[in-house]
């Protein structure tokens, strides 16, 4: 079965990045540079720092992801940002259904398609996140809710024509420094890749399927030889260049 290209590393800064941000992104981008790594590396800084973080970036290699988006392209939605809009401002990833977003904003797996629609139309390359609370996991429906959050997250048109990646993200491991063991992770991108590759055919088994939830140099390049683990999001030490190179490194 093919198996998807080039790891991919992704930091998420959240909310995060206005003092010295600029300085790790310079330094970041000289490692890049230097070492050509063998991941995807994309940074998705908050929605204002796209296009300053563009410049910091041009030319190390890494790409610049938006963390939400709104569904349509323009219309009277206050303090909302369309798709088309990150792509201007330099995004060609886009996070969607990050927990923080499911969490606190409500948003159902409805929501979270039909955003996934409106970044694919602007040509945005979406990263899906689905993941269980720590009281589905004490009642063992890790699989039953994972799944059917990818079922409705991802919407069959147009992801069956158009680059994709999902984020496995337990919310328990989120930003804790509790990680699941190997074999948990394991069978929840396992089950994952099987919902894809139902869902999607030959695309399921090339779409990649990120680990996120307290990822750290010291623990990364373990989770990253995990069977179905084609790279890693990154919350708080996507914020430290020299973690966050560590990082990228471990996906040889
Ligand atoms: P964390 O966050 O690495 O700080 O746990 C991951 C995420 O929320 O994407």
């Amino acid at each position: 079965m093919p198996t998807p290209a080039r790891p991919l590393i992704v930091g998420n800064w959240k909310m995060n990045g206005l003092s010295g941000a600029l300085a790790e992104a310079g330094k970041l981008a000289e490692t890049l540079t230097r070492d050509r790594p063998a991941a995807i590396v994309v940074i998705c800084p908050p929605a204002t720092l796209l296009d300053r973080m563009s410049k910091a970036l041009s030319g190390c290699g890494a790409a610049l992801g938006a963390q939400d988006c709104h569904f349509l392209n323009r219309g009277a939605f206050t303090g909302e940002i369309s798709p088309e809009m990150m792509a201007d401002a330099g995004a060609s990833y886009v996070i969607l259904g990050h927990s923080e977003r499911r969490i606190f904003h409500g948003e159902a797996d409805e929501v979270v398609a039909v955003k996934v629609r409106g970044a694919v139309r602007a040509g945005l390359t979406p990263i899906i996140c689905v993941g269980e609370t720590l009281d589905e996991r004490e009642e063992g429906r890790v699989l039953e809710v994972i799944a059917a959050q990818v079922t409705g997250s991802a919407p069959l048109k147009p992801l069956s024509s158009k680059p994709f990646c999902i984020a496995y993200e337990p919310c328990w491991a989120i930003g804790t420094g509790r990680v699941p063991t190997a074999a948990q992770i394991a069978q929840a991108h396992g089950a994952i890749r099987q919902v894809l590759l139902q869902r999607f055919g030959g695309q399921g088994a090339v779409t990649p399927i990120l680990y996120g939830g307290s990822v750290k140099p010291a623990n990364a390049r373990e989770i990253l030889r995990i069977g179905d683990v084609d790279g890693a999001l990154v919350g708080g030490a996507s914020l430290n260049a020299d973690d966050f190179r560590q990082i990228v490194h471990a996906a040889q």
